[in-house]
């Protein structure tokens, strides 16, 4: 593939601006992410889910009283259509992978104004999720509980079990750290989707099949996967030198801005340390930095210069593990988090109102003769 091959054309736009937003600004050379005006670090940890969203959509943090009645907005439209349940039923006995069932099962959405359905994607992707999870395994869903928070009533409808404050904590901490982060491939396709004056749910089943990407958001399974099979610190430097011998990628390292460490990753360190150092698996959490302090040092001699550092993946494995999820449902609850961005983009997207049309640079062959078959 040519880079700026003197049209100007980058393979993987990178330093491409291709919008202005309010929502979040991510510098890779220092490693810092704003979103909406704060330090991912001032958030996450803090906030609820829910102030995120709001903040998202509104450019403000909401008061006590708003913020209660937009939980509440919230929490009344988590329930599923017919339409959607009998379709998650009839692919979970076709064990169809989860992030193919969300992608299928937002698809069943009712479109109608911009408000609606952002509020009803926000209010049903966990829904959606953990509807299917249940079903895949064979169990029956567990009904939404409307007196619990978004965070809260994921894991509530995936264990049917009321989770600790500890284990809410955490996964508000994930879902605010993952909500937004700057033009990443499944929010610029949210956006040429509704720039095209289409629907918000169109947009977000748009952004859930980049998501579903090993590049972009499917990376934290196989990084939990890879811990596993190391199975103990001393045959870390071993495997991971092989993988990057067979000129494999290691998952969880490496990212296009950042230049320096993710900040998320730090964000999502702390959250993990508390976990595991509370009442976790205190053995993994010690392999997994083992594993990650050698990938570090390989890296760097792998490719000297390119600072290859651990990104949001890697501690997103640990700590959604920590949290009692599987790994089938690590890249499906990251689109549980990033909706509150998908979504504001489409906002924004929205009100800018400019069809997103670039150009392309044909360089295939010029003024060729069609003859029949038989002749070729
Ligand atoms: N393991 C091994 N080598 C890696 C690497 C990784 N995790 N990340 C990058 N590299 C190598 C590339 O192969 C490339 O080598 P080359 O020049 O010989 O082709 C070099 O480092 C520079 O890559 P870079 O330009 O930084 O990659 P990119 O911007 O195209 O890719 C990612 C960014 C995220 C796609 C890439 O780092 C990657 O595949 N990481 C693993 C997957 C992952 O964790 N994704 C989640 C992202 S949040």
């Amino acid at each position: 593939m040519g880079e700026n091959s003197g049209t100007g054309f980058v393979a993987g736009l990178e330093d491409v601006v291709a919008a202005e937003t309010r929502l979040s600004g991510v510098d890779g050379e220092v490693g810092e992410l704003t979103i909406a005006g704060f330090p991912v670090e001032e958030l996450a940890g803090r906030a609820s889910y829910e102030e995120v969203v709001y903040l998202l959509w509104n450019d403000e943090l909401p008061g006590a009283g708003r913020l209660e009645d937009f939980r509440g907005e919230l929490a009344g439209r988590r329930g599923l259509s017919r339409a959607t349940l009998d379709l998650l039923r009839a692919v979970a006995a076709e064990k169809v992978p989860v992030m193919d069932a969300l992608r299928m099962a937002v698809g069943t959405v009712r479109t109608g104004a911009d408000d609606e359905e952002a509020l009803a994607l926000v209010s049903c992707l966990p829904t959606i999720v953990a509807a299917y999870w249940r079903l895949f395994g064979g169990e029956e869903p567990v009904a939404p509980d409307p007196d619990l928070g978004h965070a809260a009533n994921y894991l509530y409808m995936l264990t049917g079990e009321r989770p600790s404050e500890e284990f809410v904590r955490g996964l508000d901490t994930y879902l605010c750290a993952v909500s937004d982060h700057g033009m990443n491939a499944s929010t610029f396709a949210a956006r040429v989707i509704v720039s095209t004056r289409s629907d918000f749910v169109s947009a977000v089943v748009g952004a859930i099949g980049a998501l579903k990407g090993p590049l972009h958001g499917g990376a934290p399974g196989p990084a939990l996967d890879v811990v596993f099979e190391i199975g103990e610190s001393s045959r870390a430097e071993e495997y991971l030198r092989e993988k990057l011998g067979r000129g494999e990628r290691l998952m969880g390292f490496g990212h296009r801005i950042y230049r320096v460490r993710d900040p998320r990753a730090d964000v999502l360190a702390s959250a993990a340390e508390r976990l595991y150092t509370t009442d976790g698996d205190k053995e993994l959490y010690r392999l997994a930095l083992d594993v990650e302090r050698t990938a570090l040092r390989l890296l760097a001699g792998h490719r000297p210069g390119r600072n290859l550092q651990t990104n949001v993946e890697f501690y997103t494995a640990l700590l959604l593990h920590g949290l009692g999820l599987p790994t089938e449902l690590f890249t499906p609850t990251f689109a549980v988090g990033r909706v509150a961005g998908w979504t504001g983009h489409c906002f924004e997207q929205r009100a800018l109102d400019r069809l997103i049309r670039p150009r392309s640079e044909y360089v295939g062959d010029k003024d060729r003769r069609w003859v029949p078959p038989v002749e070729r």
